[in-house]
């Protein structure tokens, strides 16, 4: 029976390339998404290359919306390999001075709560197997900070923290968790942000010299999900051209 993976944020960028890559491992997978429309269009995409998809339409803020999606995915599969929490954003800017508390609340909510819910909905099942592994994406604003982003700054960090506490607590039972930090990866919506000028400047930051790729960081999540990294647990990997060397 091929291994369980569940991909958070499976509709967007990066997490359509994280399950474009784990097929290649052979993974059966199921996408979590609150955005319906996204989520069934990348279900069919896939299924027209030949990889079937569950996907399940859900908030993963909200506590019982986590609870009922993971106990329909465990009743119907059994087990969980492999956790990767995707799902996320940073939506809003503001100076820090100006943050409004729901715009706040909202950013941490769908980064840090999102995965901290996920992560608690495979811990006893994962725990019981004495098999699995977690990987959470995070981010290189949570190492440098990013302008009139501090909520997303402090989620992505926040992750950071939750997946080392994670990884001493899961270790005994032989479960890794660990973290990817993507740099500035180049999407339709990170783009969108910049005029050419300004796009090609910033990118001048980057020793390597041009942005990544959403494959780049499903390389990262795959190696981190393999037995490859099985003496790897508590770290986290930094996808970035050089721009933060931790
Ligand atoms: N693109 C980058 O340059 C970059 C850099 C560093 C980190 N990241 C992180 O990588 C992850 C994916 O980014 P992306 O560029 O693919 O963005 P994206 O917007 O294309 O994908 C994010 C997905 O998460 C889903 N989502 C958001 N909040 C949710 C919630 N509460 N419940 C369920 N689903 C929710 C969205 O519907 C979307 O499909 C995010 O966590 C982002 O912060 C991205």
């Amino acid at each position: 029976m091929n291994k369980l993976a569940i991909v958070t944020g499976g509709a967007g960028n990066i997490g359509q390339a994280v399950v474009a890559r784990l097929a290649k491992d052979n993974y059966r997978i199921v996408i979590l998404d609150m955005n319906p429309d996204a989520g069934k269009a990348v279900v069919g995409d896939f299924a027209k290359r030949g990889v079937d998809l569950d996907f399940h339409c859900a908030n993963l803020s909200d506590e019982a919306a986590v609870k009922a999606t993971f106990a329909a995915i465990i009743a119907k599969h059994g087990r969980v390999d492999l956790l990767v929490n995707v799902a996320g954003g940073s939506f809003y800017r503001h100076k820090f001075e100006d943050f409004p508390l729901d715009h706040w609340r909202t950013i941490i909510d769908a980064n840090l709560t999102a995965t901290f819910l996920c992560c608690r909905a495979v811990t006893v099942l994962m725990k019981n197997q004495k098999a699995g592994t977690i990987v959470n994406i995070s981010s290189d604003i949570a190492y440098s900070g990013g302008e009139n982003r501090s909520a997303y700054a402090a989620a992505k960090a926040g992750i950071l923290g939750l997946t080392r506490t994670l990884a001493l607590e899961l270790a005994p039972a032989g479960v890794r968790v660990n973290a990817v930090a993507p740099g500035r990866i180049e999407t339709t919506k990170v783009r969108s942000h910049y005029t050419d000028e300004e796009w090609t400047k910033s990118n001048e930051r980057i020793p390597l010299g041009h942005p990544g790729a959403v494959e780049d960081v499903a390389e990262a999540v795959a190696y981190l999900a393999s037995d490859g990294a099985k003496h790897v647990t508590g770290q986290t990997m930094h996808v970035n051209g050089g721009r933060i060397m931790h």
